[in-house]
């Protein structure tokens, strides 16, 4: 273990490691959003380093090659940082953790089948962390976990070893990552961020660090465990206003209303926050957070039924798709058996490229099960292999032979699309779970058009 200068649990000397830039960084899990952290700490001008399981990441990184192409700004970034040599990978936590003064986790928090929320990989580097953080360090946990978890698990997981006490040689915080997968840039040198110390002193090391380095705004909390419950309550609250407004779009198609246009009007009320409905929730933040919160729940006898409620109208949209879909079919007096349908955009939100917990994913197999043959196109996956189909190279080739398209993701190349397109279909039908077709042109177009929510 090398010696270390800097005590990251004194504010004054870590002000002055960043004034003069002594200040080392190691990130591990360099994913989707801990590589854009390490990047920024990096750009900041202090060394950084990235630890990953990820052999082949990790081998790219260090020979140039940026794998985050739908962040924009970051390639620029990463070369200039490489080519500085602030920022390099590796797959060594040993070198990358003793040979630093702040170690940040940006491990994956995923839940199982059973939607079970899975802290192993927090677990399993807490462990480690036992065994190789050097004397006077300071972690800082970005992943998104349960409130609580800091000081119930972590601060004695990396204790274990008996060579660490907690505020006595070692530091911990939370700075919960909130940034928006293909706007990250925009969101780390805009959005505040929150923050929460083992104590008011940590608390206030952390924020002048991540000032530093981000130029934003924080907001301390009085302790790691309200940082996290901060973090997950305005997640689940997106989770729960899209189950209302999906459930509302289940009554307006059956009332003859139009959804869309309910919630164009409805934004004008100056407390109403509009969400909108669609095929369902995925990616790697909502419906985990909200599993997260009803595990606490479950581990400490809370009731959060309106959480579960909404979990379960969001699981069950895509079925309302696939309702959709046989509607048309019938419409058209077409057998979907052996038929050839579109998907367009499996990614789990418009202009990404991440397929995390898709409900593109649940739609394919609900309609494979009934024998469709099933076509992917998707901006952000061309000519690739998902799910175990070959995406399309572009639209304009594939939609002649289709009899049907459902627009799952409403990517911005679907918005800007001439609805002709879809008369090429053979019988056309159309549905759309994102309410980017004007149900009156689609009809105007003599299509046999299905959209979510759109009565
Ligand atoms: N992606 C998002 O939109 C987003 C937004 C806000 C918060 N978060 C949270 O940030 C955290 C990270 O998410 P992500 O999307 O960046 O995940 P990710 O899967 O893209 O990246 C995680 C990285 O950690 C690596 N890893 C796994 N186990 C490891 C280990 N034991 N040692 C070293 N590396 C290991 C993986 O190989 C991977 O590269 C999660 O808690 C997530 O909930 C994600």
């Amino acid at each position: 273990m090398s010696d270390l200068k800097i005590n990251m649990n004194n504010f004054e000397e870590v002000k002055k490691s960043l004034n003069s830039k002594s200040l080392r960084v190691c990130v591990i899990g360099i994913g989707r959003i801990g590589l854009p952290t390490a990047l920024s700490f990096a750009k900041s001008g202090l060394r950084t380093i990235g630890v990953d399981i990820n052999e082949k990441l990790v081998a790219n990184i260090n020979s140039g090659i940026f794998p985050l192409k739908d962040e924009p700004g970051y390639e620029d970034i990463f070369n200039d940082v490489l080519g500085k040599k602030l920022f390099s990978a590796t797959t060594q936590i040993e070198d990358a953790v003793a040979n630093s003064d702040l170690i940040l986790l940006s491990l994956p928090t995923p839940m199982d089948e059973n939607n079970i929320p899975d802290y192993s990989a927090l677990t399993a580097v807490g462990s480690q962390l036992s065994e190789i953080l050097s004397l006077n360090s300071l972690v800082i946990v970005e992943s998104t976990i349960e409130p609580g978890f800091i000081e119930d698990e972590m601060v004695s997981l990396i204790s274990k070893s008996g060579r660490l006490k907690i505020e006595d040689n070692f530091s911990i915080g939370v700075c919960p990552e909130n940034a928006n997968p293909g706007e990250i840039l925009h969101d780390f040198t805009n959005l505040p961020r929150l923050v929460g110390g083992i104590n008011q002193n940590i608390t206030k090391i952390i924020t002048i660090i991540y000032k530093y380095v981000f130029s934003v705004d924080l907001i301390e909390m009085e302790n790691c465990k309200t940082a996290n419950a901060v973090k997950l309550t305005t997640n689940v609250f997106r989770d729960i206003n899209i189950a209302f407004v999906s459930e509302l779009a289940l009554m307006f198609e059956k009332l003859g209303i139009d959804t869309m246009k309910v919630l164009e009007a409805a934004k004008g009320k100056y407390n109403f926050q509009v969400h909108y409905p669609g095929a369902g929730v995925g990616g790697p933040c909502l419906p985990i957070n909200s599993y997260q919160l009803l595990n606490t729940a479950k581990r400490i006898g809370s009731d959060l039924s309106i959480i579960e409620s909404s979990r379960k109208i969001n699981e069950n949209m895509p079925e309302h798709v696939l309702k959709l879909t046989l509607d048309a079919f019938e419409d058209c007096k077409k057998s979907i058996e052996k038929s050839k349908i579109l998907i367009m955009g499996i990614s789990y939100k418009p202009d990404v490229k991440d397929i995390q917990l898709t409900p593109a994913e649940v739609i394919i197999k609900k309609l494979q099960k009934l024998g469709v043959d099933i076509h992917i196109y998707d901006p952000y996956f061309v000519s690739t292999e998902v799910f175990g189909i070959k995406t399309e190279q572009n639209l304009e080739n594939i939609i002649c032979n289709v009899d049907a398209a459902i627009i799952i993701t409403g990517h911005q190349e679907f918005k800007n699309l001439d609805i002709c397109i879809f008369n090429q279909m053979k019988s056309p039908i159309l549905i759309d779970t994102r309410g980017i077709i004007d149900p009156s042109s689609a009809n105007n177009n003599h299509l046999i058009f299905r959209g979510l929510g759109r009565g």
